[in-house]
């Protein structure tokens, strides 16, 4: 009876560090995964540039964009996003690149200010300026939380 309990213990020691260790190979999995993806651009904010861009008739350069990846190439390197035009920034020090920069400057794009801006969250330096946008800031400008752009945006949207 003794010796029958003592073996379902060592049985269910077993299960259970069995269990760990595929536990911790399944997060050690997700890790490199994670790392994997560490420069893929936030799949949000990349539809969101993709939409704005094709709604401007413009595209991203060869620089960045590379194979269809928005954060790549000079969008994460040092180079200013006020030599790029068009150009982003990222910033991929969060599980995903996030859009940080956008700089749109003097290529005649026309239209309403676009809905899809406001997806870009971690937008901080946004440069839209000489070109044709119209029409009101949409309500939901306080979804974008981390942009210090208030008197910025609307200087460099009139210049
Ligand atoms: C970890 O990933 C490899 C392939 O990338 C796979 O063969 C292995 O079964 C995975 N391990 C676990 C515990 O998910
Ligand atoms: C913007 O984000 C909302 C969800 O927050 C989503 O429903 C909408 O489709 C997004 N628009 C674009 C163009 O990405
Ligand atoms: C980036 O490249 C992909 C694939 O080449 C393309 O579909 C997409 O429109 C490009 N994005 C921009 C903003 O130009
Ligand atoms: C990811 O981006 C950072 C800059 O933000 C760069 O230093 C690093 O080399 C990139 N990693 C990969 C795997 O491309």
């Amino acid at each position: 009876m003794r010796q029958t309990s003592r073996r379902r213990m060592v049985v269910l020691c077993f299960v259970v560090a069995f269990g760990q260790l595929m536990a911790t190979a399944g997060a050690q999995n997700r890790t490199s995964n994670a790392n994997a993806n560490a420069n893929t651009t936030d799949p949000l904010e990349a539809r969101a540039l993709n939409a704005m861009f094709q709604r401007w008739g413009i595209s991203a350069t060869n620089d960045w964009n590379i194979s269809g990846e928005l954060c790549s190439g000079v969008a994460i390197d040092d180079t200013q996003v006020t030599t790029l035009n068009p150009g982003i920034k990222c910033d991929c020090s969060y599980n995903t690149c996030h859009i940080t920069a956008l700089r749109v400057h003097a290529m005649d794009v026309t239209g309403p200010i676009p809905d899809e801006l406001w997806n870009l969250t971690y937008m901080d330096d946004l440069n839209l300026g000489q070109n044709y946008l119209t029409g009101p800031i949409p309500a939901s400008i306080g979804a974008l939380v981390k942009m210090h752009y208030q008197g910025r945006f609307h200087r460099k949207l009139d210049c």
